[in-house]
């Protein structure tokens, strides 16, 4: 089973991230969790130019690569070996947030995006999430609770983060009828107790699990 967990900047994943591994660990059931971009040596190489260096401009199509060749690595070095041994993988972002991010806020066009959608699915050997939780929340919202040092992608300005959240909102009508797996809008603005409640019931039903 490979559950991910995706959503804007600041609506809640990191929270829902530490409750669901504390769960599926509850559950007896043998997981691994990993990042995206990140978690290889090489992701980390990536993730630190992406990220951290914000001297270096990157255009959109070159971001979308290098998520890609993070990504690719991730599922080569780690997703893919776990999936294949039977464990539980629990993904920090995925494919749907290049998607997103590179693809939809960043200006790309249906078609544009759509091919997005198909390459990086190449990029990740054809392997895509059972199942995705989106985490909804306002922008406003989201950018309250971002109260620290923001990286290169959290300083696009409200108006991107704002493309980035009617993105997922998007994606979660299409790929409800067109992804492979199951996506979920979770609203992401209540509390974070009452937000696991939602993503446990739907992952107990999945996993046959209490
Ligand atoms: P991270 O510190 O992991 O942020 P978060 O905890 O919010 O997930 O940084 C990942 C950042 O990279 C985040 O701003 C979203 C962005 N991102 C993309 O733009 N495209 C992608 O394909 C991925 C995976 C992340």
């Amino acid at each position: 089973m490979f559950i991910s967990i995706d959503g804007g900047d600041g609506s809640g994943k990191g929270v829902q991230i530490e409750f669901l591994k504390e769960w599926l660990d509850e559950q007896g059931l043998e997981s691994v969790f990993v990042r995206d971009p990140g978690d290889t040596p090489l992701g980390d190489r990536i993730r630190n130019i992406l990220l951290k260096d914000p001297n270096v401009e990157i255009c959109p199509k070159a971001e979308a690569a290098l998520f890609m060749a993070s990504r690719a690595q991730l599922v080569h070095e780690k997703i893919r070996p776990a999936l294949a041994s039977g464990k539980v993988v629990l993904v920090d972002r995925f494919l749907l947030s290049t998607v997103v991010y590179q693809g939809f806020a960043s200006g790309a066009s249906d078609e544009e995006i759509a091919e997005l959608w198909k390459i990086g699915t190449v990029f990740t050997q054809g392997i895509l999430p059972d199942l995705t939780f989106i985490l909804d929340c306002p922008v406003e919202e989201c950018n309250k609770r971002l109260n620290r040092a923001k990286d290169r992608i959290e300083s696009k300005g409200l108006e991107y983060h704002a493309r980035v959240a009617e993105g997922y909102r998007q994606a979660a009508i299409v790929w409800k009828k067109n992804a492979p797996g199951e996506v979920f809008l979770i609203d992401g603005t209540p509390a974070p107790e009452a937000v696991f409640k939602k993503i446990k019931g739907i992952l107990q039903t999945r996993l046959n699990r209490n």
